[in-house]
Order: C-alpha cells, then sequence, then structure tokens
C-alpha cells in the first residue's frame, strides 16, 4: 500500500505492507534509530512517537494508521544542533542514566507539555507511567519534566 505522511517536517511517501509497523519502518527503512524497541508490545514507552501530536506506541501502530498524518520521532525535536524544551530540560536535570528510555519519556513529556501546559504532578506522573525506566528512579526525570511544564 501506499501511505503520505508528514515525517519530522517533511512530506514523505511509504510503500508498505498492510501490516507493517511504524517501528520497523523508522528504524528498519528511514535510519531513524532514535525510536527504541525493547517489549514490542505497547509497555514500555520505549518506542513513543507523537502521530498528529498524541503519544503512540511504534511497536504497534501500523504505518497504515499514518496515512495523511504528521509524524514526529525523536530525530524531529531538535532544530539542528539546538535542543528542543524538552531533550533541554532532560539535559539539565541529567535525567539520563543509560538513556534506553530516554527518547521515549522525552516524546511523553513533549506529548503532556501539549496537552496540559499546566499539569500538576499527578498529571506529569500519569504521562510517566506509560515508559519504564530501569535506571534513573524517576526523579530527575520528573524534576525535567516539571521544568518543562514551568517554562
Ligand atoms: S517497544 Fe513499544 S511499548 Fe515497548
Ligand atoms: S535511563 Fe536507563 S532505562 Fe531509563
Amino acid at each position: 500500500m501506499h501511505v503520505d505522511l508528514v515525517l519530522n517536517g517533511e512530506l514523505t511517501a511509504i510503500e508498505c505492507a498492510d501490516n507493517e509497523l511504524i517501528l520497523d519502518v523508522v528504524r528498519e527503512r528511514l535510519g531513524l534509530t532514535g525510536t527504541k524497541r525493547s517489549c514490542d508490545m505497547e509497555v514500555c514507552g520505549s518506542c513513543t512517537v507523537l502521530l498528529d501530536g498524541l503519544a503512540a506506541s511504534a511497536c504497534t501502530t501500523l504505518v497504515a494508521e499514518a496515512d495523511g498524518k504528521e509524524l514526529v520521532t525523536i530525530e524531529g525535536l531538535s532544530d539542528g544542533d539546538e535542543l528542543n524544551p524538552v531533550q533541554q530540560a532532560f539535559v539539565d536535570h541529567a535525567a539520563v542514566q543509560c538513556g534506553f528510555c530516554t527518547p521515549g519519556m522525552i516524546m511523553s513529556v513533549q506529548a503532556l507539555a501539549m496537552d496540559h501546559p499546566d499539569a500538576d504532578d499527578e498529571t506529569i506522573s500519569e504521562y510517566l507511567s506509560g515508559t519504564i525506566c530501569r535506571c534513573t528512579g524517576y526523579v530527575k526525570i520528573l524534576e525535567a519534566a516539571r521544568q518543562v511544564i514551568s517554562e
């Protein structure tokens, strides 16, 4: 099938099978390896992307579902070497250890900032709960998310 979408700001045409997943296409065919694969069953959040501004699991979302939509991966957030505010907040608060969950975590906070610019801690925690971090203990991630919300 043929899919037209806006990928990280660029009009993109993709020929794909009906059952191809966004995660496979962005990582294996388009070289956008910032989106991570772990559980492959919409549990860990490491593959989180934005589809029309909403957080979506790339491991369970078909490319076909992105037809006519805007898809943003972690590579689409920065402006060249300039980090976006969420990425910068993670750097400022050292909210990274091994880094595996970080792209998904950043995409979740990006979705949060767009959906709830005045989010309280409960709402922040709700958004972060969709992404599992095995390293940091979440405190610094929460601090980074708070910085984004307060800006
Ligand atoms: S790899 Fe998609 S949610 Fe875990
Ligand atoms: S920083 Fe290692 S899994 Fe989150």
